[in-house]
C-alpha cells in the first residue's frame, strides 16, 4: 500500500514537471574554486581573510591575493616558504611556518586570526602519521575558521584507490581515511558540506614506477557555522519549508558501479619521485 502510494507520488511529480527539469544531463558538472568561494562569501556573509595550510610553492596563495583576499600562507617546510617567496615576492610578508598537526603551531596561527576562509588543498591532511593525527589536523582546520567561515579541503580517500589501501605513495608517510572517517569528522564538527568534487590526475611512468598512476581526491567545501548544529527540530522544519518551495528533489542519474571501461588502475604502491 505504502509502495503503491510512493510510486503514485513519484509518477505524479515527474509527469508534472518539464523535461529540462527532470534531466540531470544539463546540470553543470564542473566547478571553479573562485566562483564557488565568491558565491558563498555573498550568500553566507563570509569575510576576505584567507588562510592557506600547506601552501607549497605559493601559487594558490598568490592567486588568492590577485582575487583580492587578505592572504596568510603556511607550510611545514621552511624551504618551500622560501620558494614561494621567490616565485611570488608579494607573498613575502604573508608566509609562516606551521605544522597543522601541532597544537602549539596552530595556537600561534590562531592568534593571527580570525580567518574567514581556511584552505588545505593538495591532500595536505593526508600527510598525517595515522588516523588519529589526521582527525586532530581536521579539528585544527575547523578551529582556525571564524564562527561563520568556509573550509576548502582536499582529501585522498582510501576507497578512491583499488583495494582500499592504507597509503598509496611509497616515499612519504601519509594516511588515507575512508568515507566513513570523513563522515564522522564532518558530523563531529557540525559542518555543512556545500560542495564535493572529485579531482583526478594521471601521473606518467617514472624511473621508480613503470606505469601511469591515477591519483584521485575529493575537494570539499564546508561551511562552519555557529551554532554548529541547528537547534533541536530545526532540521525537520527546514525540510518542510523547502518542500513547500520546491515539490521534491530531482531524479538522480544512477552512478556507475565501477570506473568507465579503459580506466587504468595503479596496481601497487608507487614512489612519487
Ligand atoms: C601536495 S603538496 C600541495 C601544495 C599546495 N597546497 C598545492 O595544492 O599546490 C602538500 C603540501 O603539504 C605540506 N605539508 C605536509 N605536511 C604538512 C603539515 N604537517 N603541516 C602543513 N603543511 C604540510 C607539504 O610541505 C606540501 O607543501
Amino acid at each position: 500500500m505504502r509502495d503503491a502510494r510512493r510510486r503514485r507520488e513519484i509518477r505524479d511529480y515527474y509527469l508534472g514537471i518539464s523535461p529540462d527539469e527532470i534531466t540531470s544531463h544539463l546540470t553543470p558538472s564542473s566547478f571553479d574554486l573562485w566562483d564557488s568561494v565568491a558565491r558563498y562569501r555573498r550568500e553566507l556573509q563570509i569575510g576576505a581573510r584567507w588562510l592557506e595550510i600547506g601552501g607549497g610553492m605559493g601559487d594558490l596563495a598568490a592567486a588568492a591575493l590577485d582575487h583580492g583576499y587578505d592572504v596568510l600562507m603556511t607550510d611545514i617546510q621552511a624551504e618551500l616558504l622560501d620558494t614561494a617567496a621567490a616565485r611570488h615576492p608579494r607573498l613575502r610578508t604573508r608566509l609562516r611556518r606551521a605544522d597543522i598537526f601541532d597544537a602549539r603551531d596552530v595556537a600561534a596561527l590562531a592568534a593571527q586570526g580570525p580567518f574567514s576562509i581556511v584552505a588545505a588543498v593538495g591532500a595536505v591532511l593526508n600527510h598525517a602519521r595515522d588516523q588519529s593525527e589526521l582527525a586532530h589536523g581536521f579539528d585544527h582546520l575547523v578551529a582556525l575558521g571564524e564562527p561563520s567561515s568556509l573550509l576548502v579541503v582536499d582529501l585522498m580517500l582510501s576507497e578512491m584507490f583499488p583495494g582500499h589501501p592504507a597509503s598509496v605513495w611509497a616515499d612519504f608517510l601519509h594516511v588515507l581515511p575512508g568515507f566513513g572517517d570523513l563522515a564522522r569528522l564532518t558530523r563531529a564538527s557540525g559542518l555543512h558540506v556545500l560542495e564535493a568534487h572529485s579531482l583526478y590526475h594521471r601521473y606518467p611512468p617514472t624511473a621508480t614506477f613503470d606505469r601511469e598512476f591515477d591519483e584521485r581526491m575529493l575537494r570539499l567545501f564546508f561551511h562552519k557555522r555557529i551554532p554548529a548544529r541547528p537547534p533541536r527540530g530545526a532540521a525537520r522544519s527546514l525540510v518542510r519549508e523547502s518542500r513547500r518551495a520546491r515539490p521534491a528533489p530531482r531524479r538522480r542519474v544512477p552512478s556507475p558501479a565501477s570506473d568507465p571501461p579503459g580506466t587504468r588502475r595503479a596496481a601497487r604502491r608507487r614512489s612519487r619521485a
